[in-house]
């Protein structure tokens, strides 16, 4: 959706959603971006929480980003703005007077809210939950730019988000490190990567730590394809093997590990790799152990690739905006940023194709897909 250009003199940056690595280098290059062109940026606290919930914050909910408040940012982990996966004002928690829960839309009174602190656009970040808010408030008549962010790389329409290289050059880390004590006392690892209904990373980890069998939510497994696939390497003189699973596989006709489901925000998951431990642990006899790396994931400091993604991002959504585009989110078209619309790239969520070159490729190695 492209509106004409008009003057803009302020605009908003907020970071919805888990965190990603990266997120502090869009931040960055948006504000230099914007104060190259006379504009001033602020920074909504915990997404949108700083104007729903401005009482919240002493120093109030919106924090002005200088120059000197985005000074030496680039290689920092996690955001300088905070961000909240419990705020979504689609569905914002409201307790009823009974103690219940129930969600409401504060869609409007945040349009509201970027109005009274006349702001003029938002450069938001997120993965699809906080880009579908995006695109509701461009409708609503904001300028709105999205910059999709997740480690999960489960957003349609752009080649990567940023985020998703730094998780799996960190899980490949550590496979790399559970091989060495796991051939040393001949087990099993199990280990569990987040990566939420898709299965980049498990599938992109896996492969280049070598693992033995990688278990993603597209293919539903049997764990006896697993199991068979420890017993060959046990006769091969492999007494060892790793196992990946993503957080959101699930075995065939079975159901995913959730740990939680709350008002207001998505399904936690968790717990998906213990089973298959339990599991194989009873089936071969083997000793086994689970590892979860979770948040680590998240933390820490964005690869050089998430950083110049990150960068390109945060300074395509200000150019974007000089441009009068709006309900666009920038995306990865190599080599090339392009824009897409935000409905569009929140539409459906990206998850491995089955035929896919590394589908093929884990496949040759040899590597079980538990199908
Ligand atoms: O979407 C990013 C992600 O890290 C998922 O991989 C994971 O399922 C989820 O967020 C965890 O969220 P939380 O921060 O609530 O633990």
């Amino acid at each position: 959706m492209t509106t004409a250009p008009s003057t803009i003199r302020r605009i908003a940056i907020s970071t919805g959603g888990g965190d990603a690595p990266g997120l502090n280098a869009v931040i960055r290059a948006a504000v230099k971006a914007a104060n190259r062109r006379g504009w001033e940026s602020y920074g909504i606290r915990d997404g949108y929480n700083g104007l729903l919930m401005p009482e919240r914050y002493p120093a109030g909910g919106l924090v002005p980003l200088t120059m000197e408040a985005v000074r030496g940012i680039t290689h920092l982990g996690g955001t300088i703005i905070g961000t909240t996966n419990r705020g979504n004002p689609l569905h914002f928690p409201l307790q009823n007077p009974d103690g219940s829960w129930s969600e409401i839309d504060r869609t409007d009174e945040l349009v509201q809210q970027f109005r009274v602190h006349e702001i003029d656009a938002l450069v938001a970040c997120g993965g699809d939950g906080s880009l579908g808010i995006a695109n509701v408030l461009a409708k609503k008549g904001m300028r709105v730019i999205g910059v999709p962010k997740t480690i999960d790389n489960d957003l349609d329409r752009t080649v990567a988000t940023f985020g998703f290289d730094t998780a799996v050059s960190f899980a490949t880390e550590c496979l790399d490190r559970l091989h060495s004590t796991a051939e040393s006392h001949g087990r099993v690892l199990v280990v569990e990567v987040m990566g939420r209904y898709a299965g980049w990373i498990a599938l992109n980890a896996g492969i280049a730590g070598t693992a033995a069998a990688i278990l993603i939510p597209e293919i539903p497994y049997d764990i006896e394809r697993v199991v068979e696939c420890i017993r060959h390497r046990e006769h091969t003189g492999r007494k060892y093997s790793i196992v990946v699973v993503a957080e959101g596989a699930a075995p065939a006709g079975g159901a995913r590990a959730v740990l939680e489901q709350q008002v207001g925000r998505a399904e936690r998951l968790g717990g998906a790799g213990q089973l298959v431990a339990d599991a194989l642990a009873r089936i071969t006899g083997k000793e086994t152990r689970a590892v979860v790396l979770g948040h680590l994931l998240r933390g820490g400091t964005p690869t050089a690739f998430d950083r110049l993604l990150a960068l390109r991002f945060g300074a395509a959504a200000v150019r974007a905006l000089d441009e009068g585009e709006s309900g666009i989110m920038v995306a990865l078209d190599p080599p090339k940023v392009s824009y897409v619309p935000l409905a569009e790239a929140t539409s459906r969520m990206k998850t491995v194709p089955l035929d896919s070159d590394s589908i093929k490729t884990a496949r040759d190695l040899g590597i079980a897909l538990g199908d």
